[in-house]
């Protein structure tokens, strides 16, 4: 099986494997697929099938298992994305407040559609489902971390002019 890393990438991912599977009881490695995963995905900014069947052997499961995780959660991207990752929560109580307006101004200052990455790589837009600040929307998740809350096209402005300047 072909490595998913390259050699510096690979050594990165093998001293920080056996931290995180320290943290699991003997017996039960794969209850650690999500941080396994996640490291990888730390590491390549995605997860591709053959770090997926990579993570299955280190964990002493099947590469079905994997690929099930990984495909399961809108965290794991296991397509190449963009630097960045912005996430439009349009769930209803978003929507009631104006995320659909929010969405297709971003998507026109970016010159895509949700679902898409910039030409440059810099930027992937996504439409998302709640993501627990209903009370604050419309919302902007940047990067899975990072919430630009109460969104107005003047929010929008000055969060891309800090990620263009990334
Ligand atoms: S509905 Fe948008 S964060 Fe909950």
């Amino acid at each position: 099986m072909a490595s998913p890393f390259n050699e510096q990438q690979q050594a990165r991912f093998d001293a920080e494997l056996p931290k995180i599977l320290q943290r699991f009881p003997e017996g039960h490695k794969s209850a650690a697929m999500l941080p396994a995963l996640w490291l990888v995905q730390e590491i390549l900014g995605w997860i591709p099938e053959p770090a997926m069947e990579l993570v299955a052997g280190c964990l002493g499961v099947p590469p079905v298992r994997a690929r099930e995780v990984a495909t399961f959660y809108v965290m794991f991207h296991t397509e190449p994305k963009g630097r960045h990752v912005l996430d439009v929560c349009t769930s209803i109580s978003c929507s009631l407040c104006g995320a659909e307006s929010a969405l297709v101004y971003l998507e026109k200052q970016l010159g895509i559609k949700a679902g898409q990455t910039t030409q440059d790589k810099k930027v992937h837009l996504r439409e998302a489902e709640c993501l627990a600040s209903c009370g604050t929307g419309p919302m902007l998740q940047v990067d899975g971390g990072e919430y630009v809350e109460n969104l107005t096209p003047k929010k929008i402005d000055e969060r891309l002019a800090r990620l263009r300047r990334d």
